[in-house]
């Protein structure tokens, strides 16, 4: 399976394993990772999972629809070029080895 690394905002690193299809969202709650809330169960309501995209695969990861865009005005930490909203990327094989790193807060 593919791998995805999530980097806290202190720098802490996990390597977990992405299954194709599942978003990473979904992937960070089901290993336990600190940094992504997540209260709206991926419904792209929220901004509790954002998460800044490393520069590498920002081309890789599917296009922003509008209301996520819109959703990254609400985040708890400032929106940066590399913002995205977890729950709306799905892992691919064109994600293997993706580094999420994730903001200090989230509400
Ligand atoms: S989980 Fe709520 S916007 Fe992603």
């Amino acid at each position: 399976m593919p791998k995805v690394i999530f980097v806290e905002a202190d720098g802490t690193r996990h390597e977990v394993e992405g299954k194709n299809g599942v978003s990473l969202m979904e992937i960070a709650i089901s290993n336990n990772i600190d940094g992504i809330e997540a209260e709206c169960g991926g419904s792209c309501m929220c901004a509790t999972c954002h998460c800044f995209i490393e520069e590498d695969f920002s081309a890789a990861v599917p296009a922003m629809e509008s209301d996520e865009d819109e959703m990254l005005g609400f985040t708890a930490v400032d929106r940066k070029s590399s913002s995205r909203l977890s729950c709306q990327i799905k892992m691919s094989d064109d994600l293997a080895g993706i580094e999420v790193n994730l903001p200090s807060e989230q509400n």
